[in-house]
Order: C-alpha cells, then sequence, then structure tokens
C-alpha cells in the first residue's frame, strides 16, 4: 500500500482555502497541518478544514516532523523565503505561482533543492489540465503541425483596493506575476526554448503593471512537434520526493 502523504499548508489567504477543500480528494493525501502567522488563524483554519495541527508561525510547521510537504501559499514576495525555510528543514515544497520574484531566486532554490533531493515544484495548475495535455500531445504526434505562431491572454477584472496583495508591489503585485505567467507558460511548454527578442508595453497604475502586452520572438527555433519535450524536462525543478 502507498504511504499517505502529510501536508502541510503555509499561509492562510484565499487560495489556500480553495487547496484546503480539495486536497482531500487527492488520493493518498492527508491535510495534516496548516499555519499562519497569527495563531488564531491557524486554529480557526484547521478547524474549518480538519487540519490536525495549526501553528501560529511558519517555522513550527517547517519544523514539524510529520510534515512531508509543504504547500506555500503566501504572496510572490514572500515565496523565496518560505521556500528556503521549508528547505532548512528538509521539506519537500509545493510553491504557488509565480514561484519566485526572479530568475536568480528560483535558480538559487533549484539548486538547494537537487543538493539536498527534495521535490520542489511550482503550483502551476494549467499543466494539468486535459484540454492542456491533449493539445500537447496532439501537438507532440504531429497533429496539430508545425507552430506558426500562438497567441495567448489571460485578464480578470480586479476592483482596487489598496491592500490586496494584487495593487502591492511589495507582495509581488501586478498582472504579469499574477496572470501573465499563464500566457508565458503556455507558449514555453509548446516551444521549450527560449525567445530572442522580448518586446512588451506595460500600463502601470497604483505602483503594479495593470496590464501588459508581450511579443516573443524565436528566431531559432524549431516549432515541429519534435521540439516538444516532457512534463518532466520541462520542469527541471522537480525532483523525486524523498
Ligand atoms: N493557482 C491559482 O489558481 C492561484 C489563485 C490565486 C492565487 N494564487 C497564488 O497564491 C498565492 C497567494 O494568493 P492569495 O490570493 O491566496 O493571497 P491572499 O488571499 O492575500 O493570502 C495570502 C496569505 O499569505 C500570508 N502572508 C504571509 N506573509 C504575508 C504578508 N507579508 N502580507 C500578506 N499576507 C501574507 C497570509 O496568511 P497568514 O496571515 O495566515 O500568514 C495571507 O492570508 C500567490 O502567490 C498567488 O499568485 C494562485
Amino acid at each position: 500500500m502507498s504511504k499517505t502523504v502529510n501536508w502541510g499548508i503555509m499561509a492562510t489567504g484565499k487560495i489556500a482555502r480553495t487547496f484546503a477543500k480539495a486536497v482531500k480528494f487527492a488520493e493518498g493525501a492527508n491535510l495534516y497541518a496548516c499555519a499562519s502567522r497569527s495563531a488564531e488563524k491557524a486554529a480557526e483554519f484547521g478547524k474549518l478544514y480538519g487540519a490536525e495541527k495549526s501553528y501560529g508561525s511558519y517555522e513550527e510547521l517547517a519544523a514539524d516532523h510529520n510534515v512531508d510537504i509543504v504547500y506555500v501559499a503566501s504572496p510572490m514576495s514572500c515565496h523565496y523565503e518560505n521556500v528556503k525555510l521549508c528547505f532548512e528543514h528538509g521539506k519537500n515544497v509545493l510553491c504557488e505561482k509565480s514561484i519566485t520574484m526572479n530568475t536568480a531566486q528560483l535558480e538559487e532554490l533549484i539548486a538547494e533543492a537537487r543538493e539536498k533531493n527534495l521535490f520542489f515544484m511550482e503550483a502551476m495548475w494549467m499543466k494539468f489540465l486535459p484540454s492542456f495535455l491533449k493539445a500537447r500531445e496532439w501537438f507532440s504526434q504531429g497533429r496539430i503541425g508545425q507552430i506558426k505562431a500562438i497567441r495567448a491572454d489571460f485578464s480578470n477584472p480586479v476592483e482596487y483596493d489598496p491592500n490586496d496583495r494584487l495593487f502591492r508591489a511589495d507582495l509581488g503585485g501586478g498582472a504579469l506575476l499574477d496572470l501573465g505567467v499563464y500566457p508565458l507558460t503556455l507558449t514555453s511548454s509548446f516551444l521549450g526554448c527560449e525567445p530572442e527578442r522580448i518586446l512588451s508595453e506595460v500600463n502601470v497604475s497604483h505602483g503594479v503593471d495593470m496590464n501588459e502586452a508581450v511579443i516573443l520572438k524565436y528566431e531559432n527555433c524549431d516549432l515541429t512537434s519534435k521540439t516538444i519535450k516532457s512534463d518532466k524536462q520541462n520542469t527541471k525543478s522537480n525532483t523525486e520526493m524523498k
């Protein structure tokens, strides 16, 4: 019989609640613990979603020996330090998007995960959508043919709220890191190569990017199906869970 995986949820915001509800439906997954910066919030969250343990600090969650993997659901600007904390305690991590604020942070975390043989993955749900997987399968079988262009967008009407992480630059707010990552992930998942040129037009307001248009120019990329990589190759940050 396969082992039950004990999940710990770090942060108790909107997406953490969605995750806590969903984890019940995942085979072999047990919502074991949750943590908040406030002990009260953690206790309320733990009670609501049936976690055995609730902690009033992220450190305590990371240090719990019974936690197999931590789901990091804090705002973007906290991910780097939250993931580092988990790695210090030898914890596997599933981290919300955008996984870090920049490439340097991500490269450092990937290197640490590899060194410690820890599982580390961005919670990019789009890569698990049946329609996405089917499109990739058809592309790899040559059923779609050669890619001439990819047009992808994602937008959401959101009312301005100065306290919302979306409008707070200090928390990694703005459209690119919140939604722009989806079309960019879609593109890189299919093409698997780096663009030679990136052109962008950004509309900034309230100190964050409200929207942007990005053109990625691929000049030396073979856009036929043979270039498609497996999910394993594409998510280089994934290492086997201990
Ligand atoms: N995959 C998806 O579909 C999806 C959807 C929405 C969001 N997300 C991602 O999930 C992450 C969280 O988004 P969210 O919408 O859940 O945000 P949120 O509702 O604002 O919750 C974020 C939580 O992070 C914790 N936190 C830690 N440090 C914080 C700080 N300095 N300021 C504010 N909160 C802090 C807080 O929990 P405690 O007070 O309990 O510590 C807070 O409740 C983001 O990376 C976002 O991109 C993913």
